[in-house]
C-alpha cells in the first residue's frame, strides 16, 4: 500500500510517500521566520504552508517515483497542533482524496510520533512502554497491543522540549532551544550543578519541568554577569542532564510497574544525542529492549503521519469530508 502523508501541525511543513512500513521520501521544511521571533507565529506558520505544501507534496511525490494515482491513500495530520496550520494541511489532503476519490484518514499527531521507528514493524515485543516528548507534549504511555494506547503518565506543566526552548530563551542563546542547548552543553560539565529533579521520588508516573526552568533562571541571575557567560556550557549540561535523568527514571518506573520489557522513543527531544547515550547505556544495563527512530523522524514529519495512516488504514477506517480541524486533540 502506498501512502502520501502530510504533517502541518506547527512549523515544519511535510509530505512523505511510505510503502508499508517503507519511506519512500519524507520531505521536511523547516520554516526559519520563526527563528527571529523566538517563537512559532500561527499566522506566519500558516501562509508558510500555503505557500510550500503543494511544492513540497510534488518533490515528495517524484522522489518516491510515484504519481498521484499510483497512490492507494492518503494520511494527514488533523490535531493536535496550531488551528491555522492544521487547516492548510487538512483542505489539501481532503482536495487531494476528493479528486482522487481514494481512501483517507485523519491521523493524530502524537500517535504518529509514537510510531515513527514503524515499532509495529521491528520486532518490538508488547506490551510496550512509549516515552513520548516534544514541545507540546510529554508522555508515558502503555501499548498493550498495536494501536491500544493508555497514557500512564504525563507532565502536569510544561512539556520537556518545552523546557529545553524556555531554558534557552532564559540563557539568551535563541529558538529552537533544543539543540542549540545540545550545541552550547557539548563542553560543560554535566554534574557542575544540582539542579532540581522533581517528582523524581513521587511515587507516580507524572513530570513537572517549570521548576527546573526557574531554578536554571535563578541560578544564572545569581551570577555576575562575567561569570555568566563563562558558566554557560556548565549550566546547559547540568540542566540537560536533569531533564535526561528523569526522563529516564520515570520511563524505568513505568516499565517496571507495568512489567514490560521494550522501551519505545518518541518526538522531538529524542533528537538530543547524550539522551540517545544515555537511555542506551541504561536499557543494556538493565535488560531493557530499547528503540529510538533515526533522528530525522524524532522532530515533526510526514512519514510518520504516512505510516501511522496506513496501520488504520489497514485496520479498515476511514475518515469522511466532515473531519474538522482538532487543535487540542488527545492521545
Ligand atoms: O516533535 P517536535 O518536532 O514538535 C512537536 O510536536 O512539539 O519537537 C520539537 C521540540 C522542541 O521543543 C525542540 O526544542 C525539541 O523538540 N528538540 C530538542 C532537540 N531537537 C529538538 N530537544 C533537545 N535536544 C535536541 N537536540
Ligand atoms: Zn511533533
Amino acid at each position: 500500500m502506498r501512502i502520501l502523508g502530510i504533517e502541518t501541525s506547527c512549523d515544519e511543513t511535510s509530505a512523505a510517500v511510505v510503502e508499508d512500513a517503507r519511506v519512500l521520501s519524507n520531505i521536511i521544511a523547516t520554516q526559519k521566520i520563526h527563528e527571529q521571533y523566538g517563537g512559532v507565529v500561527p499566522e506566519f506558520a500558516s501562509r508558510a504552508h500555503m505557500r510550500q505544501l503543494s511544492g513540497i507534496i510534488r518533490v515528495a511525490l517524484e522522489q518516491a517515483h510515484t504519481s498521484l494515482d499510483d497512490l492507494n491513500g492518503l494520511a494527514v495530520t488533523y490535531g493536535p497542533g496550531l488551528a491555522g496550520s492544521l487547516l492548510v494541511g487538512l483542505m489539501v489532503c481532503k482536495a487531494l482524496a476528493l479528486s482522487l476519490n481514494k481512501p483517507w484518514i485523519g491521523v493524530n499527531h502524537i500517535e504518529g510520533h509514537m510510531l515513527a521507528t514503524a515499532a509495529e514493524k521491528a520486532d518490538i515485543r508488547y506490551p510496550y512502554i512509549s516515552l513520548v516528548a516534544s514541545g507540546g507534549h510529554t508522555l508515558l504511555v502503555l501499548v498493550n497491543a498495536p494501536l491500544n494506547y493508555q497514557i500512564v503518565g504525563r507532565t502536569i506543566d510544561d512539556a520537556a522540549g518545552e523546557a529545553f526552548d524556555k531554558v534557552a530563551k532564559v540563557l539568551g542563546l535563541g529558538y529552537p532551544g533544543g539543540p542549540i542547548i545540545e550545541r552550547v552543553a557539548s563542553t560543560g560539565v554535566p554534574d557542575a550543578i544540582a539542579f532540581p529533579r522533581a517528582l523524581r521520588e513521587s511515587g507516580n508516573l507524572d513530570f513537572s519541568f517549570s521548576g527546573l526552568k526557574t531554578a536554571v533562571l535563578y541560578y544564572s541571575q545569581s551570577l555576575p554577569p562575567e561569570v555568566a557567560g563563562l558558566q554557560l556550557a556548565d549550566i546547559a549540561a547540568s540542566f540537560q542532564k536533569a531533564v535526561i535523568d528523569v526522563l529516564f527514571s520515570k520511563s524505568l518506573a513505568a516499565l517496571q510497574k507495568f512489567k514490560a520489557e521494550s522501551l519505545v522513543l518518541a518526538g522531538g527531544v529524542m533528537r538530543n544525542r547524550p539522551l540517545r547515550d544515555y537511555f542506551t547505556a541504561q536499557c543494556q544495563k538493565h535488560g531493557i529492549q530499547l528503540a529510538i527512530p533515526a533522528p530525522e523522524l524524532c522532530t515533526d514529519n510526514a512519514a510518520m503521519i504516512a505510516h501511522t495512516g496506513y496501520m488504520h488504514l489497514l485496520h479498515g477506517e476511514r475518515s469522511d469530508f466532515t473531519l474538522d480541524v482538532a487543535p487540542n486533540l488527545s492521545l
